[in-house]
């Protein structure tokens, strides 16, 4: 049994359903999984994973987007305040759908994973299941990377694969993806964590 102290706290910014969240959370609740996740973190108020979190008893926090106009890196210096102060060490990042600016990137360099629906470097940004069908690709998959100043970009630290069907739509090519995000997510947090222990 990892002790409670022992486990790195993580901070998870989503902005919308959740479930790759829910996953993470799903594994964190396990006694030997040596996270812990400290706060979910939403840009938008109405996100329901928000919900899913206080359920968990997680703290949550919103700091939307929106009240900050073109403003971004003001939003992100607000993030990374409440992430600090809620003494995370790791961020995940789990369906948050903002691009992020430099400032937060370079706060949380080495720190901070992704989740993205694609086998990158294929089909980065939005809509990756309708690109990949259009693109008639025989594999999609999604990527666990960390992040970095490129969209989608970062070093991949893993990804799952999974054969597109003759008679696939988006929808279901997509629930077939996500159920591989959310088996590979806690999974390569888990092993990233025990190789970087020491510098988290
Ligand atoms: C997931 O498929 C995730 O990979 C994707 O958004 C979905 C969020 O679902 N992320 C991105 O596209 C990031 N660019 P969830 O809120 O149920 O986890």
């Amino acid at each position: 049994m990892t002790k409670q102290a022992e486990k790195t706290p993580i901070a998870i910014l989503i902005s919308g359903r959740g479930s790759n969240m829910t996953a993470l959370l799903e594994a964190c609740a396990k006694p030997d999984y040596p996270a812990r996740v400290v706060l979910v973190l939403s840009n938008r108020p109405e996100a329901p994973g928000l919900e899913i979190a206080r359920q968990y008893g997680v703290p949550t926090e919103v700091i939307d987007h929106k009240l900050y106009g073109r403003d971004r890196e003001s939003h992100e210096k607000a993030i990374d305040h409440c992430i600090r102060e809620s003494g995370a060490t790791l961020i995940c990042l789990a369906g948050y759908m903002r691009v992020l600016t430099p400032y937060l990137v370079r706060q949380w360099s080495g720190r901070m994973l992704n989740i993205h629906p694609s086998l990158l470097p294929a089909f980065p940004g939005l809509h990756t299941h309708e690109a990949a069908l259009q693109a008639g690709v025989k594999e999609h998959g999604c990527t666990i990377h960390l992040v970095t100043d490129g969209v989608d970009e970062g070093p991949i630290l893993a990804q799952a694969r999974v054969p597109v069907r003759t008679d696939d739509n988006a929808d279901r090519l997509a629930h077939r993806v996500l159920e591989q995000e959310h088996r590979l997510y806690p999974e390569v947090l888990a092993q990233f964590i025990e190789k970087k222990k020491e510098s988290l």
